[in-house]
């Protein structure tokens, strides 16, 4: 049972201006007050005696916020190493697996913008081929795995090295949509190849069971939808990959691996990255605690999953457009996608149009919300969380009308 009640009054929890409406939590994410004397008490921990903390006693506490993480994602405490952030964790596994020159990496185009990068420079320092699939939403989920067969097939077909591994996404950024990501697992590792699962937006918004999917690596940020200080994403690396993966930043640990299966100095190479401020990492136990209070898990994620439906559908009714969904209605989990009313002829280039929806979101409007281009149309992202209700969705939804308007009379 809730303590407190969902909606506009828990934003005195967070830390937010005043007349601000955050309706853009998946970007950055953002942690509830409460959590800042945990923050400042590890902070004051490791100021009090830098060597006994740093050097010693740091280390267990470590390993609890890994036990905890594990049981909260259904995998082994051995399989989680921290990261600061999901673009760190996507660039680690793409420098540093063994690829051999020719490989293949199996992609999406709605791929995050960094990992895409990634994926730019791993084809270029390892000599690699990419294989992209463009996605025109909305899709249903078959279309996709579809999509995925198709390709793979076509790829098969082909001389010439194969796909070694896949990116895809637990959720993806723009469009904000839930992704069929245990079928297209399955897919290809029926296939041979490695899975990277990018669930950046996942932990917190969705329910998660790591070892029922066995992707071959997956990362999340606790920062966004767990209310984790930022600066924290947790990898998972199944034992049997842990002899491929080094750290971006090696230290005294480093050991070379002709085994897969060597997990002899997986912990080591990734607990101690040099020295940085690790105190945003034990906030986790205080984040789930604030979770509890709130009902839990199934019961934040009903909620938000709900008024993210429920406000799309105002949002796009205010707009006298459409929110992005598929027949099977499986694309909506806490974020939404609403098509926004611009014409086609506006005399500005598409990275114009965006930073000025969003600057005038921001600086006239005092909210946020995610514009982008899919499939020939304009639409924005609106992300549902425990602090809000309707109304803001309709404060987010009026001011989006304003904005098109504004633009389509230039
Ligand atoms: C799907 C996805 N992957 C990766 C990232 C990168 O996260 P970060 O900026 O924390 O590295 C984001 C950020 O929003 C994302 O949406």
């Amino acid at each position: 049972m809730a303590s407190k009640e969902f909606g506009r009054s828990l934003r005195e929890d967070f830390f937010f201006e005043s007349g601000y409406t955050p309706l853009n939590h998946g970007s950055y994410g953002a942690y509830p007050r409460v959590l800042q004397k945990t923050l400042h008490e590890y902070q004051e921990k490791a100021e009090a005696f830098p060597d006994r903390w740093n050097r010693l006693e740091m280390y267990p506490e470590l390993r609890k916020c890994r036990e905890l993480l594990a049981n909260f994602l259904h995998c082994d405490a051995d399989e989680l190493v921290f990261s600061p952030n999901a673009s760190s964790a996507a660039s680690t596994i793409l420098r540093s697996f063994p690829f051999e020159q020719g490989d293949k990496i199996l992609h999406f185009t709605t791929a995050y913008v960094n990992i895409n990068s990634a994926l730019k420079f791993a084809r270029d320092h390892h000599k690699l081929e990419l294989v992209p699939i463009e996605l025109k939403y909305p899709l249903n989920d078959d279309a996709i795995t579809e999509l995925v067969k198709e390709t793979l097939a076509k790829e098969k077909a082909k001389s010439g090295r194969p796909i070694r591994m896949a990116v895809f996404d637990v959720l993806s950024s723009l469009p904000g949509v839930l992704f069929p990501y245990e079928a297209v697992n399955q897919i290809c590792q029926d296939n041979g190849i490695i899975t990277v699962l990018d669930g950046a937006h996942s932990i917190g918004q969705v329910p998660l069971d790591l070892h029922k999917t066995d992707s071959d690596f997956f990362f999340t940020n606790c920062h966004k939808w767990l209310f984790v200080p930022r600066g924290f994403a947790v990898m998972y690396v199944a034992k049997r990959n842990q002899g491929y993966l080094h750290p971006s930043t090696i230290n005294a640990a480093y050991q070379a691996h002709s085994d897969p299966q060597d997990t002899s100095s997986f912990e080591d190479e990734f607990s101690s990255p040099g020295t940085i401020d690790h105190s945003h990492y034990f906030c986790v136990a205080a984040a789930l605690k604030y979770r509890e209070s709130l009902g839990g898990e199934d019961a934040i994620m009903e909620h938000n999953h709900n008024l993210a439906v429920q406000g799309g559908a105002l949002v796009a009714d205010i707009l006298g457009t459409q929110v992005m969904e598929n027949d099977d209605r499986t694309l909506t989990a806490s974020m939404v996608n609403v098509e926004l009313p611009l014409k086609k002829d506006i005399a500005l280039s598409s990275s114009d149009i965006a930073a000025t929806i969003i600057k005038k979101l921001v600086y006239e409007h005092h909210t946020m919300a995610s514009p982008y281009y899919n499939n020939g149309k304009w639409w924005v992202r609106l992300c549902a969380q425990v602090y809000l209700d309707l109304d803001d969705f309709k404060t987010g939804g009026e001011a989006l009308k304003t904005v098109c308007q504004e633009l389509n009379s230039l």
